[in-house]
């Protein structure tokens, strides 16, 4: 068996979350491979909403067991509140949900540590989450980093101060203290007990070591999906650095997040939106600053899922499209949110980019807004609802080129378009 994949294609946020709950009933193991709780993804059914940020969406299918990954960074505290909200659904993460031993540890002083590298970047900022993912990143590759395999061991309490002294000797350097600092409404020595509270919750949680429980799987006939976080062009070599995440949101990622071999990986599904959004700093060549991107904005309630910042939107930007689909090895493309374009007579999407009078549909290194003027093509809205619309085959007629014209200029099938937040308003081909 192989592992398939669901990944962003774009600057995060393309409705992950909904796909994967939308493909797990067809799976044994959804497996999340990397980022944090930077993530939040959205799942809706029977009239409730969902917004996870650390566990897999494969959750609500309680037959299907979820793996969250070695490459994974976990924030104790966050992770039990999102335990605790699904209990309030009636949900029992326990009952499905196993964490590797290999995740790292998010500690309170890493997202200081993330606030206060943001503040002092000033107007450069990234415009983080601020859930400490740069800084605990930072520790695994150096070495530092404390994992969840360490909670039982006798020298963790230990281990914690020693990396918390080393984060309070940087902070300190930026002039940072701990005394009047706030975590989530909390002063910090409020939020550290919180977050030990957790650990011990944490402790009753299944731990494996998710290599060799998903190879193994694999070798019994087992059916895994990896679901990715972020997306492509957030991933922190290929994506628009520095204005990135901190881990490889690409399909090579799965490997190193997983421990899962490059032969193991099967298909390869590639999300994306009808249009482009993106939420924090860094360049976005199709942004929409005007009345048109304020529509975009309402159309598709473009707020973060973690952080409520209003998402920056933009048209479909097709150079950028086909680097993810490049970078990737995209079998399969899945088109979100198109209901969001319903009310448009036309609409566009960029084909090219203009560069100092060159035209070239390479996503280049420089991605400056400046020296980089995006070219449309305009093409007829369908300018009617979606609602009634029972098949793919049923799409109105506008829509349906749009979605060819896509495949056609990418080369890669679109094989599924989501018309609402609703599980069920997903049609296939
Ligand atoms: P993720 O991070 O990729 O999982 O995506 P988010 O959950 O952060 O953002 C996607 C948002 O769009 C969520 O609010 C979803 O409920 C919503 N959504 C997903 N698919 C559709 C769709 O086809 N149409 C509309 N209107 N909303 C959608
Ligand atoms: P999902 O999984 C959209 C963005 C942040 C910021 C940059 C770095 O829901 O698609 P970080 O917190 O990682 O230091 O932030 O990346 N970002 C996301 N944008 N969706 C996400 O996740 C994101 N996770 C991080 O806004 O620009
Ligand atoms: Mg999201």
């Amino acid at each position: 068996m192989k592992v398939d994949v669901i990944l962003g294609l774009q600057w995060g946020d393309e409705g992950k979350g909904k796909i994967v709950d939308v493909f797990t009933p067809h799976y044994d193991i959804i497996a999340r491979f990397q980022g944090g709780p930077n993530a939040g993804h959205t799942i809706e059914f029977d009239g409730k909403k969902f917004v996870l940020h650390t566990i897999p969406s494969g959750i609500f299918h309680r037959s299907t067991l979820n793996l969250i990954g070695n490459g994974v960074i976990l924030d104790p505290f966050i992770f039990i509140r999102e335990i605790e909200k699904l209990e309030e659904a009636g949900i029992h993460a326990e009952e499905n949900l196993l964490i590797s031993n290999r995740a790292h540890l998010i500690l309170p002083t890493h997202r200081m540590l993330d606030a206060v590298s943001e503040s002092g970047k000033g107007q450069a900022k990234i415009g983080s989450t601020l859930k400490g993912i740069g800084p605990t990143y930072t520790d695994k590759f150096a070495r530092n980093g404390l994992r969840i395999g360490d909670l039982n061991k006798t020298d963790f309490p230990e281990r914690y101060r020693v990396l918390k002294e080393i984060h309070l000797h940087t902070l300190h350097s930026f002039n940072a203290e701990l005394a009047g600092y706030t975590l989530d409404g909390l002063s910090f020595e409020e939020y550290e007990k919180k977050w030990f509270e957790a650990i011990g919750r944490m402790k009753t949680f299944r731990r494996v070591e998710g290599e060799q429980f998903l190879n193994k799987s694999l070798d019994e006939g087992k059916s895994v999906m990896a679901e990715g976080a972020q997306g492509t062009l957030l991933d922190v070599d290929f994506g628009s650095y520095p204005f990135v995440t901190s881990s490889n949101t690409i399909a090579a990622g799965v490997c190193s997040g997983l421990g899962i071999s490059p032969h193991r990986i099967g298909k390869i599904y590639g999300v994306f939106k009808a249009y482009c959004t993106r939420v924090g700093s860094g360049p976005f060549p199709t942004e929409l600053t005007d009345e048109t991107g304020a529509i975009l904005r309402c159309n598709g309630n473009e707020f973060g899922s973690t952080t409520g910042r209003p998402r920056r939107c933009g048209w479909l930007d097709l150079p950028a499209l086909k680097y993810a689909i490049m970078l990737n090895g995209v079998d399969t493309l899945i088109m979100m949110k198109a209901d969001v374009l319903n009310t448009f007579e036309k609409i566009k999407v960029c084909r090219n980019y203009n560069t100092g009078g060159q035209i070239r549909d390479e996503f280049p290194f420089e991605l400056s807004v400046d020296n980089l003027e995006p070219v449309y093509k305009e093409m007829k809205g369908w300018n009617m609802s979606l609602n009634s619309t029972e098949s793919f085959n049923a799409l109105p007629l506008q829509l349906s080129e749009y979605i060819r014209f896509i495949e056609k200029e990418t080369g890669i099938p679109v094989e599924m378009v989501s018309v609402g937040p609703d599980r069920v308003q997903t049609l296939k081909k």
